[in-house]
């Protein structure tokens, strides 16, 4: 038998109980473990990807350990299947309480090297799909008077990185939108907070399943885990997910408009 791809993921708590979660990029690396807890916690998932590839699909995964999932084919970037994977949460199970805003990525190239078509993938991507992602969620938690969104930053949205421009810049701006929508919405009963974790090691780096790409050498992964200063490596995809959940529960029902940095050390000094 296959190893656990989620070692680090322990007892399950209850700690959202009866609660119904929406995860985007679920099939995958931060996603994928977040998804995963979040149904141990107690958590209905609808699971949002446009990849089915990852075996075994997240939901089955899921459903492998006793909980409950459906896998919707939703790209964050399009208004359709937002509204489409909200419908999947409220005709399946009955209610819609978390949205993890997750799905994202990047294209290191000097700016002015990007094509239009790159710079406005990112952008879209990145930022846009939480526009995209308020506009079908907002509506439903406002009629509830309660909701919680958390969205996925990044220690590139605090920092810069080299020839990293669409991506830093939609980073910072998922930090400032998360306080902004934080000071829209608290009013009403829903938080909003973001994580900014440092190099984690997802499908792109690790072992199966997900099937790690080759895309990074040893010298690129031993610099990647050097840039988590303090803790000397990378995290683990469970070890963002635990901080997803504790924004996620009631356990910080007074935190909103919060940027948790999980990041091994990577932006505590000069
Ligand atoms: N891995 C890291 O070191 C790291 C560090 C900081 C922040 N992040 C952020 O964490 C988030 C998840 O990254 P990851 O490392 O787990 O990536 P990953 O590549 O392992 O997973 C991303 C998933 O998102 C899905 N996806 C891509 N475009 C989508 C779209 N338009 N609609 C729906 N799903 C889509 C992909 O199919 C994939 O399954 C991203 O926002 C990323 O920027 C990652």
């Amino acid at each position: 038998m296959a190893a656990d791809e989620h070692p680090l993921l322990k007892p399950a708590l209850g700690r959202l109980n009866g609660k119904v979660a929406i995860v985007t990029g679920a099939n995958s690396g931060i996603g994928r473990a977040t998804a995963r807890l979040f149904a141990r916690e107690g958590a209905r998932v609808v699971c949002c990807d446009i990849q089915e590839a990852t075996e075994p699909r997240v939901d089955k995964l899921i459903e492998g350990d006793g909980g409950k999932a459906l896998f919707a084919r939703c790209d964050v970037t399009k208004q359709d299947d937002w509204d489409r994977a909200v419908a999947a949460a409220l005709e399946n199970f009955g209610a819609l309480d978390i949205v993890f805003n997750n799905a994202g990525g990047g294209i290191r190239k000097l700016i002015h090297e990007h094509t239009d078509d790159e710079w406005n993938f990112i952008l879209n991507l990145n930022l846009n799909g939480i526009f995209r992602s308020a506009r079908a969620v907002m509506p439903h938690f406002l009629k509830m008077g309660r909701g919680n969104i958390v969205n996925t930053a990044s220690t590139f949205g605090l920092l810069a990185s080299e020839k990293y421009p669409a991506y830093c810049a939609t980073k910072a701006a998922i930090v400032n939108l998360t306080r902004e929508m934080a000071l829209d919405y608290g009013p009403k009963g829903i938080r909003v907070n973001c994580v900014c974790p440092g190099s984690v090691e997802t499908a792109r780096f690790r072992g199966v399943p997900p099937k790690a790409t080759g895309e990074f050498t040893e010298e690129q992964r031993a610099r990647m885990a050097a840039a988590n200063k303090a803790l000397l490596r990378m995290a683990r995809p469970e070890e963002i997910a635990y901080g997803v959940l504790f924004l996620a529960s009631d356990e910080s029902s007074f935190v909103t408009g919060h940027a948790l940095v999980i990041d091994g050390g990577q932006t505590i000094d000069a």
